[in-house]
């Protein structure tokens, strides 16, 4: 075939065609909730969510920057827009509706309650009375707080999951009650805490969502697209087994 010359730098600007502006959008996550969003040893925000957020956005052709948020400003650095998303096993809940926007669910969840290994406690009622460790403003603080409304049940709030189960390791509460699926990555992975895991049958499934600013219906849609498009193709079961195992 005919060869064309290279063209020089200057002049392969002037006639390349305007490249297509890729937006990287700025995404929260209190990266302190392993297997989902953590920190590794280099203390690059890695798990499911990146993952999967990354596999979505390629597919709806943005790109993401995550930064660590912590989960008590979380949902305000999304209405005063210091974030474009969040994504951070947030629980879809109607109240939370009412601030912002969800995307379409992408994980079931529930509450699970850890204890103890030796602990006399087979279900949440037994937790009346005894100190309940969860993480402030998480939807295991709400059904916590439920039980609060008709025992004398103490709540002991934390900043984050993981200091709660230390909590619990420590004998500073009798339980914890949170996410199954971070409860579960703990007990495996922290055997000298000896923990089991206790489940009810009362507490609701929950959904995880991507959170977008209420009104942020380009974003929104993007986000569904690139959802719908890996659930399609078998990359989110794919992901979902290698960390679940499942
Ligand atoms: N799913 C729960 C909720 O929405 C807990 C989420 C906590 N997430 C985190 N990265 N700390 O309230």
């Amino acid at each position: 075939g005919k060869q064309e010359p290279a063209p020089s730098a200057a002049s392969a600007a002037a006639s390349a065609p305007p490249a297509p502006v890729v937006k990287t959008y700025t995404v929260g996550t209190d990266a302190a909730y392993a297997p989902f969003e953590f920190q590794n040893e280099k203390g690059e925000i890695v798990g499911f969510s990146m993952e999967l957020l990354t596999a979505v956005a390629k597919k709806a052709g943005f790109e993401v920057k995550f930064v660590n948020t912590p989960w008590e400003g979380i949902f305000n650095s999304l209405a005063q827009g210091d974030r474009d998303l969040l994504i951070s096993s947030i629980t879809i809940t109607d109240e939370r509706k009412q601030t912002m926007d969800f995307s379409d669910p992408y994980f079931d969840a529930v509450q699970l309650i850890a204890i103890k290994d030796g602990a006399k406690i087979t279900k949440f009622d037994d937790l009346k009375k005894l100190k309940v460790g969860v993480q402030t403003g998480t939807t295991g603080d709400e059904v916590v707080s439920k039980l609060q409304g008709k025992t004398a049940t103490t709540i002991k709030r934390f900043e984050s999951t993981p200091l709660a189960l230390k909590e619990l390791e420590a004998g500073g509460v009798d339980a914890v009650v949170a996410d199954n699926g971070v409860v579960i990555h703990y007990v495996a992975n922290n055997p000298s805490a000896q923990f089991k895991t206790v489940a009810d049958a009362s507490f609701t499934p929950e959904q995880y969502g991507i959170a977008v600013k209420k009104g942020n219906a380009e974003l929104l849609a993007l986000i569904n697209k690139g959802l719908a498009e890996i659930k399609a193709d078998g990359s989110y079961a794919a992901l979902y087994k290698k960390t679940f195992g499942t």
